[in-house]
């Protein structure tokens, strides 16, 4: 089989691939992210692309009309190429470089309980680095290389556990010693069971660094920190590049379980997607991938089995089991991880298939297991992940609240990326409207935190009622509220500020979508406090982690239902939780130990068990609820 160049435009950026390679695979490639919502089965239309020149074999052209297909559109996912090729991936086919969560923007109500953990926890990293001297061997001090260098060890170390050198240390052992004049650094991982030699070279003051890992299903985010001093020195985040396998959990599952091949497919994407992350730090900061001694992951439950190509088949099949909740530590080399061969990877824990280290590693991050307090730490994503409790019980939760809230299933709905919606103001009185958008630009979507507010504007103006149907009446009030042919709507932004040819509105149809989502997030929490036969008052501290919760409005939240209605006081911001609880765990044992101890103590709830879920969910279809005496502070 020939090799083919592909260049894409407008990036200008070429890659050679094996003929037959999909075009959406040879982007994902070239680090073009192309939004393949269905995985690649050539249904959803979103990876469009236009081949300018060259040849290529399109199998499927899903609903492109013959005028885009004289044009050259073509679906990505189902075009294969025959030959060098010149193709050009528009704005609205990409997956845009959206607000990958490095930082926290509710910075007003930020946790800052992270900061003083790791004091309380104690300072002791998984790997270290020591300088040693070794005696140089003689006819009278004739012991063997490593007798030489584990004495000193266990000397300098001044510990009686155990430790052990690998053979691939081993091989190399003899000229290291003698190449630095048995001066030496010696680079160790530290686990609770003992020492393990994973790296022998000439004295150095370098100091050895780790990674912090939240390897998200849309994104992923990497810290690189020095584990002398526990400083963060870099952050990197991108898409995750198992995108093209689709963008839920489940079309990742589907894909991987076609084949031995598939498995190891997208196994590879994540895993390439961490590699190139590390070397874009290491590259910045002038390291190397033996700097690095140790890693932390923290994923969902799929996102973890696939990182250690573990088949997730049974994770989406009634009754939903994982293959393993307590992950074992995999060596760097075993994953194709760049970073010392021999480091030791240690992935959090799951609760179940659906809480999964990332919740793990977020609960960590809020303390709430040490608490006396009762904290209700919350996740929002495409499921909405619910962790109830204190230091003598901890429940947990899922529940499936949709791609609402990143966008997905919305006509104008999107991530929070430039030019999208992400504050709406409308005067009760001229239904006329005030917009912030990411960037400041002309606005082009609407993203999660948009359409929180919209919605609670929605309502306060009278637009819709307290079940989401528009109230056509005020057309006569404004030209914003219309009818169309098989839908009901209100414009954002007319067509001439959104700087296209389109008017950006909301439609009853996605308020309706946006209520069964937060009715969705809100059953979660009242089923979890039913379970413990608690209030809503009884919450001491609502800790909210996640790529969308940084971005949300506490009072609009409250006000539409999603949130419990609470003082602001109790709401707290803990930004990306999962990667900060990966960090804890790379720079303290004791933390790492707890991780473990927590995971087997949240006692996780089935909501599809029972009646209470779909009970409180029916109840929670209204703005903001049906029983209005929940939300007292709503008018
Ligand atoms: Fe869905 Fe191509 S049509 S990814």
């Amino acid at each position: 089989m020939g090799k083919f160049q592909v260049t894409f435009m407008p990036d200008n950026r070429v890659i050679e691939v094996e003929q037959g390679t999909s075009l959406l695979k040879a982007a994902t490639q070239a680090g073009i992210f192309i939004k393949s919502s269905c995985g690649g089965k050539g249904t959803c239309g979103a990876c469009k692309v236009t081949v300018i020149s060259g040849e290529a074999k399109s199998e499927r052209t899903g609903n492109l009309s013959p005028e885009q297909l004289s044009r050259g559109v073509r679906l990505s996912c189902h075009t294969f190429v025959e030959g060098d090729l010149t193709v050009e991936v528009p704005p609205e086919s990409r997956l845009q470089a959206h607000q990958v969560l490095l930082e926290n923007a509710n910075s007003a109500l930020l946790n800052e309980t992270s900061k003083d953990l790791l004091a309380s926890y104690g300072y002791h990293p998984l790997a270290r680095k020591v300088n040693i001297r070794c005696a140089e061997p003689t006819l009278t001090d004739n012991a063997s290389d490593w007798a030489r260098l584990s004495i000193e060890l266990k000397r300098v170390l001044q510990s009686d556990k155990p430790l052990t050198i690998p053979l691939s240390v081993l091989q190399t052992l003899p000229e290291t010693l003698r190449q630095a004049h048995w001066d030496l650094s010696v680079t160790l991982t530290d686990c609770e069971s003992g020492y393990t030699v994973i790296h022998v070279e000439p004295a150095n003051d370098r100091p050895c660094y780790g990674l912090a890992i939240d390897v998200g299903t849309t994104t992923v985010v990497v810290y690189l920190v020095n584990l002398d001093s526990g400083e963060i020195v870099d952050k990197q985040g991108s898409y995750n590049k198992q995108a093209q396998f689709g963008d839920d959990v489940i079309s990742r599952i589907v894909y991987a379980v076609e084949s031995q091949e598939s498995l190891a497919e997208i196994q590879r994407a994540v895993v390439d997607t961490v590699n190139v992350l590390i070397d874009e730090m290491l590259k910045r900061q002038s390291l190397t991938g033996q700097d690095i001694a140790s890693a932390v992951i923290a994923g969902n439950t799929t996102m973890s089995q696939l990182f250690l190509g573990i088949n997730p088949r049974y994770i989406r099949l009634e009754p939903y089991i994982p293959t393993v909740n307590a992950t074992p530590e995999v060596l760097a080399k075993e994953i194709g991880l760049r970073l010392l061969p021999d480091a030791l990877i240690h992935t959090y824990p799951s609760v179940a298939s659906y809480v999964g280290g990332d919740i793990v590693s977020g609960a960590l991050a809020t303390d709430m297991a040490n608490s006396d307090e009762i904290i209700l730490f919350i996740d929002i994503g495409t499921n909405g992940e619910i962790v109830l409790g204190n230091k003598d019980w901890l429940v947990s939760c899922a529940c499936s609240a949709g791609p609402c809230f990143e966008g997905g299933g919305i006509l104008f709905g999107m991530r929070a990326m430039p030019g999208a919606i992400e504050r709406v103001d409308i005067d009760p009185e001229t239904l006329d409207v005030k917009l912030k958008v990411v960037g400041q630009m002309a606005p082009v979507g609407i993203c999660g935190s948009g359409l929180v507010d919209c919605l609670a504007k929605l309502r306060k103006a009278g637009i819709i009622d307290r079940a989401g149907n528009f109230q056509l009446e005020h057309s006569s009030q404004s030209a914003r509220i219309r009818a169309t042919e098989d839908d009901k709507e209100f414009v954002l932004a007319w067509a001439h500020q959104a700087g296209g040819d389109k008017d950006v509105v909301i439609s009853e149809n996605d308020v309706k979508n946006l209520i069964r989502a937060k009715g969705a997030i809100y059953a979660g929490i009242r089923s979890l406090l039913q379970a413990v036969a608690l209030e809503i008052d009884m919450i001491d501290r609502i800790v909210i982690g996640g790529g969308f919760g940084n971005y949300l409005n506490v009072h609009d939240s409250v006000e539409i239902g999603l949130l419990p209605d609470l003082p602001q006081e109790k709401f707290e911001f803990i930004g990306n939780s999962s990667v900060k609880g990966a960090r804890l765990a790379l720079l303290s044992q004791k933390a790492w130990n707890e991780a473990s101890d927590l995971a087997r103590k949240m006692t996780y709830i089935e909501l599809s068990i029972g009646t209470t879920f779909m009970d409180e969910f029916v109840s929670a279809l209204f703005l903001p609820h049906t029983d209005l005496s929940l939300f007292p502070s709503v008018e």
